[in-house]
């Protein structure tokens, strides 16, 4: 409880968190309550409660062919997304991956999804398509090498939704993560003021932000920074944090650049994310870096690398990546040995213990063919990460950078594939998203931020974006004389969307007295984006009542918070 004290009048306020728990025992697999973390089952689920609406299909397999399971065939749409779910365990093996593979008649393959799924129990595999095809397909289950007998496969269930329906859910789900029930309850001696009492919300700072990349160029140009300023709260440099610009000349640091950026943001408040420590990738070495032979040199030099720009930027960024791209690729475990990335974790989190640390990887989200950087892959990564010793502790964090082809996103595999990155627990960041242009370039880039920002596990979107003066030339948010293109004016539309407009709401007098004598009125229930926000209480008729305090609206406060405010007048 907090106690305000303006002049003669006081004012108390409580905050009451009404957490509403939903009964849980029915599993759902297009829901994210049980899930976005579900464990491997000891018996699969056989209920489900919600998914038996529209386009709700079970599907059964009918057939074992060579290595595969394949459930009988169904006609898919075009336009629609197909959110496709199975149980699955193996037979002998302890722990493999199975994959979902829907093919068209001609031969056509889009890959739907995947799991590590187990021996012992049965996993959740989600995933599925969004049709750019209309004809029936098959659906199959395999694993490398395994034989379709190896491989249960159980509760097979399909779900149809057309883009209206698919868009509806994202609103429900944004409705129901990103926001909070908020109701205000104002007690007074004084009757008649209790009537006419406003209470105006603003909110000062969102707690979701979508941020955009930078690069130098807004050094050079006073209109890119102000374009910029005016419009993001957070970014993440391109090049100019990274080794082969800071050190391009061996023991030559020259930090120009980022430093300049780096005071810029900060004079701004723009919050930035560091990239990147190390990457894994022989060719971004500096040059000089790539002729060494000697691991004893190498590492001599990595670890400067390393001391040096994270106690250059200690305390100013708000996450680092750390080992760029390293389910990729693995230059510094093939030079110094498997445990690489791992050590170098364990060395930045002791330098920075309390930022998120990520890795950063490309096709995680974006590419449902992609067999290396796959969801499954990062996952298990990360696990490898934090599970060398001394690195129990460390806050890691999942980057799927997302840069889309130009053609329609497979937004339920890009679902199922935030629900594995999340299921680590760790925050999961879109951190450069962008898509080349295409006659659909601006409807395909809504679909997939909305998307990510309907994903519980999302905290943050970087998109890999500019105006043209900026050369960012894949997605170009303003022209040379810095209007508008049509797709910043989907950013423009998504930041003003995201982030609560200032309200006013009136209290409604209930002439019910608390127990002190007091008149108790009640605003109605107002639904909130989570954020910091300033509150102030005034009324018209009373002209020195105008009081002001700071109230933030998390989830953790639960679906409806009230806030009460006991006012000595
Ligand atoms: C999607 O389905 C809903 C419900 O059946 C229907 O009302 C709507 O017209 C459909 N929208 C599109 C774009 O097909
Ligand atoms: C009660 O409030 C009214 C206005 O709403 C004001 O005119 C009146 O002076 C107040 N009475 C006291 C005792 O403060
Ligand atoms: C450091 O980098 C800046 C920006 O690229 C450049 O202007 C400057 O000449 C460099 N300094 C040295 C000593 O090379
Ligand atoms: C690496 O650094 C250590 C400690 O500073 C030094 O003794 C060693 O000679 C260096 N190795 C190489 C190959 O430069
Ligand atoms: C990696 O670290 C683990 C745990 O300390 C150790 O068992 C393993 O041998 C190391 N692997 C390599 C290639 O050094
Ligand atoms: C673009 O911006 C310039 C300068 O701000 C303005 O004069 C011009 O009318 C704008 N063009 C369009 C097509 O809006
Ligand atoms: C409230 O306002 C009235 C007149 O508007 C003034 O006479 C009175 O002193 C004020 N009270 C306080 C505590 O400021």
């Amino acid at each position: 409880m907090k106690r305000f004290n303006y002049g003669f009048f006081h004012l108390v306020f409580f905050l009451i968190s009404l957490l509403l728990l939903g009964s849980g025992l029915s599993m759902d697999p297009f829901s994210y309550d049980q899930s976005l973390k579900s464990e491997c089952l000891m018996e699969p689920p056989q209920t489900t409660s919600n998914t038996e609406g529209e386009g709700f299909e079970e599907l059964n397999i009918n057939e074992k062919r060579g290595n595969i399971k394949v459930v009988e065939r169904f006609d898919l749409q075009k336009g629609n997304t197909y959110s496709i779910s199975a149980w699955v365990k193996l037979r002998n093996d302890n722990q493999r991956k199975v994959g979902m593979t829907l093919r068209w008649k001609n031969g056509k393959n889009v890959f739907g999804g995947e799991v590590m799924a187990k021996k012992a129990c049965w996993s959740l595999l989600k995933g599925g398509i969004t049709a750019d095809f209309s004809g029936p397909i098959h659906i199959f289950f395999e694993s490398n090498d395994l034989a379709a007998a190896e491989i249960h496969v159980q509760n097979v269930r399909m779900q149809r939704f057309n883009k209206t329906q698919w868009r509806l859910q994202q609103d429900q789900l944004i409705e129901k993560i990103r926001k909070n029930k908020v109701r205000f309850q104002l007690s007074f001696h004084n009757k008649s003021a209790v009537k006419g009492s406003v209470i105006s919300i603003e909110q000062i700072k969102p707690s979701f932000l979508l941020g955009c990349a930078m690069n130098y160029r807004i050094l050079e140009s006073q209109s890119y920074k102000e374009w910029f300023v005016s419009r993001f709260r957070l970014t993440s440099f391109t090049n100019e944090m990274k080794w082969y610009t800071t050190e391009v000349v061996r023991g030559q640091e020259n930090y120009t650049l980022a430093d300049s950026m780096m005071n810029l943001a900060e004079e701004n408040n723009v919050m930035v994310k560091g990239h990147t420590v190390l990457w894994d990738d022989q060719r971004w070495q500096p040059s000089w870096v790539k002729r060494i032979r000697n691991p004893e040199d190498l590492k001599n030099v990595t670890l400067n690398r390393i001391n040096s720009v994270m106690k250059r930027y200690k305390g100013r960024l708000i996450a680092w990546d750390v080992m760029n791209e390293n389910v990729h690729f693995s230059y510094f475990e093939y030079m110094l040995g498997g445990n690489a990335s791992a050590i170098v974790y364990s060395m930045a989190s002791k330098l920075e213990p309390d930022i998120p640390l990520f890795l950063n990887e490309f096709n995680t989200v974006e590419y449902d063919n992609e067999r290396v950087g796959s969801p499954v892959n990062v996952k298990k990564r990360m696990e490898e990460i934090v599970s060398y010793p001394g690195n129990k502790n460390i806050k890691g964090g999942i980057g799927a950078q997302a840069h889309f082809a130009p053609k329609q996103p497979n937004l339920a595999y890009m679902r199922s594939a935030l629900d594995t990155l999340g299921s680590l627990g760790f925050p999961v960041w879109l951190t450069e998203v962008d898509m080349a242009k295409c006659p659909n370039q601006v409807k395909y880039m809504e679909e997939i931020l909305r998307e990510a920002y309907s994903h519980p596990a999302v905290k943050g979107i970087i998109i890999y974006a500019g105006p043209e003066v900026s050369g960012f030339n894949k997605l170009t948010l303003a022209d040379k004389d810095f209007n508008n293109t049509e797709a910043g004016d989907l950013i423009d539309k998504l930041l003003q969307e995201w982030q609560q407009k200032p309200v006013e709401i009136s209290i409604q007098n209930h002439e019910h007295n608390d127990e002190e004598g007091r008149i108790v009125g009640f605003s109605p229930e107002i639904s909130l984006l989570h954020g910091h926000y300033k509150v102030t209480v005034t009324n018209p008729s009373m002209k020195n009542l105008s009081t002001s305090f700071n109230l933030e609206i998390t989830k953790e406060m639960g679906h409806l918070q009230e806030v009460q405010l006991v006012i000595d007048a």
